[in-house]
């Protein structure tokens, strides 16, 4: 689905991503790391968002290292970035519709499906996105990115400062999304115990390189746990 090989990246001058290799499959894939390790960097780099400063970066057999944004979003890969997600001056159903600008069924489906999936924001299709509590424009900007069709979602945190029944309800959305609808995901989180129930593999970022790679079932938190204290 998607291959990293020697990616790296960062800011200006600043090179955060080192060396970064990373192979995701038709799989919910994990992505831990401390505060400041380069799984948001890692994340707007699979999204083109930031420029590949070396390396290759395929996504299904095709090389993407410098497809522009709209193009990757149009070929099946969407972003649930960790802070500014939603548009709060726009409703529920308008933040929505931004998602189905590509893709071929048409957008009330698309739209209806992501109600299905989430009653809580149906209820509030026309409200501003705005006034909705953390969790519900959480929902908004998955719902956004679910109705982009894609093959691939990336999400980046998406249960930071939400309490623990959103947590679970969010996370039981993402296996929900993955199993149903066939969608690969990269999860990033900062909740490690969270994040391996739900995941297969599990790639630990540390400094910005990859510290540990391995499927879930074969590795455990004291292992992952390393990679946060050094
Ligand atoms: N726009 C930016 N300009 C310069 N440096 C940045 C920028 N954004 C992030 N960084 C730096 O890149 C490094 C990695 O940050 P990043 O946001 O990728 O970490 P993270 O793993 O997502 O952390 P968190 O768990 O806190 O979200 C940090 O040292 C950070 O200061
Ligand atoms: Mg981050």
């Amino acid at each position: 689905m998607l291959e990293l090989r020697g990616i790296r990246s960062g800011y200006g001058d600043v090179t955060i991503l080192k060396d970064v290799d990373l192979t995701v499959e038709a799989e919910i894939f994990a992505v831990l790391g401390a505060n400041g390790a380069g799984k948001s960097t890692l994340m707007r780099t699979i999204a083109r968002l930031l420029a590949v400063e070396a390396g290759d970066l395929r996504f299904r057999g095709e090389d993407v290292t410098a497809v522009a944004p709209n193009r990757l979003a149009e070929m099946g890969i969407s972003l649930v970035p960790q802070e500014a997600n939603i548009f709060p001056n726009l409703t529920v159903r308008e933040n929505l519709s931004l998602g189905t600008m590509f893709g071929t069924r048409s957008s009330r489906s698309r739209i209806d499906e992501v109600f299905d999936l989430f009653p809580d924001i149906a209820a509030r299709a026309d409200q501003k996105a705005g006034s909705l509590s953390g969790g519900e424009s959480q929902m908004v900007a998955f719902g956004r990115a679910l109705a982009q069709e894609p093959r691939l979602m990336l999400l980046d945190e998406p249960t930071t400062g939400l309490s623990p029944k959103y947590v679970n309800l969010l996370l039981e959305k993402v296996r929900q999304i993955h199993d149903s609808h066939g969608v690969a995901i990269l999860l990033a989180e900062q909740n490690a115990v969270k994040a391996l129930e739900v995941a297969s593999r599990v790639l630990v970022l540390s400094l910005g390189k990859v510290y540990l790679d391995s499927p879930v079932s074969e590795t455990d938190l004291e292992a992952i746990q390393g990679g946060y204290h050094i």
